[in-house]
């Protein structure tokens, strides 16, 4: 168990609640835990059903994803659990609160996912207005935080925003520094945005998010493992990040910008290519397990 827990609430990014309790087990608390179609797809149980020649109808799928959320709900403290709505392209807004809501009445402590786009944006403020708790995912820039801060502002509870660290790394931009530069952004504000680094792959990810003060962060079991490993290593004065990729190349610098904070949420880019990326992928990963007739 850590000697010294981080200021970060610490989430485990995955989708199997025996997962879940062993990576509780290890790190001896767990704040909360972050789910996505992806980790639905792999969850063992509807592995099984898969292999044993069941694909899964729509209202199967949400079954299953109800089930897993429902056993991880009770294990994680006070950073909920993010369950995320599928969307596609042609999803409205509407659609997307709709399911938003549906799921926020699975479990007590539920945070609802839209991702970065506009009719995410657009979901998130009608959320909002209605008491449902959102976590903004694939956000991959400053530009897209910005919007998210200006399109909920006055909500009561705290809304998180999710930075999409590894991915941007894998293109060779330095991911990190996103998450660096909505933190600085983010400074003058009224905090009702809090920063969730999340697609992280490395105990450095882990210990820069605790560095720069990011209100949680989302980790695998993996990193969860190494960080452990590490006997539960927090950053000391002597810690220095340094962007690099996976053989050891210096990672592109995403430099920060200045935006106002107050201007309408519409006025700001919302485009990212990796957010287009991310959304085609949840919806093959979600389909994946699906039989065709659904
Ligand atoms: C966050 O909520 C997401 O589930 C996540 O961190 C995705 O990370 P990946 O890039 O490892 O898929």
């Amino acid at each position: 168990m850590p000697a010294i827990s981080p200021n970060t609430k610490i989430l485990l990014d995955g989708g199997d609640p025996n997962e879940t309790l062993r990576v509780k087990s290890l790190l001896g608390f767990l704040d909360g835990q972050t789910t996505n179609p992806t980790y639905v797809s792999k969850n063992p149980e509807v592995q099984r059903r898969i292999a044993s020649g069941h694909k899964l109808s729509w209202e199967e799928q949400k079954q299953e994803y109800k089930d897993i959320v429902s056993k991880i709900s009770p294990l994680v403290g006070s950073a909920g659990v993010s369950i995320e709505v599928f969307a596609d392209f042609d999803t409205s807004a509407e659609q997307m609160l709709a399911q938003g809501q549906e799921m926020f009445a699975w479990i007590p402590n539920a945070y609802i996912k839209y991702p970065c786009i506009r009719e995410g944006l657009r979901a998130a403020k009608m959320s909002i207005e209605r008491n449902l708790r959102v976590n903004m995912t694939l956000c991959f820039s400053q530009s897209q935080a910005a919007a998210v801060y200006a399109a909920t502002k006055g909500s009561r509870e705290p809304v998180y925003v999710s930075p999409f660290v590894g991915r941007l790394d894998d293109r060779g931009d330095a991911g990190m520094q996103v998450v660096r530069n909505i933190k600085k952004m983010f400074e003058p504000g009224d905090g009702h945005v809090h920063v969730l680094a999340a697609s992280l792959r490395s105990t450095d990810h882990l210990l820069y998010s605790f560095a720069l003060g990011v209100e949680l962060a989302t980790a695998p079991a993996k990193v969860m493992e190494q960080w452990a490993a590490s006997k539960f290593r927090l950053p000391d004065e002597s810690f220095r990040y340094v962007p690099l990729d996976k053989n050891h190349n210096p990672l592109r610098p995403i430099p920060h910008k200045e935006l106002d904070l107050n201007a309408p949420w519409e006025s700001f880019d919302l485009k990212h290519e990796l957010t287009d990326k991310g959304i085609k992928r949840f919806v093959e990963d979600y389909k994946s397990t699906l039989a065709p007739a659904a």
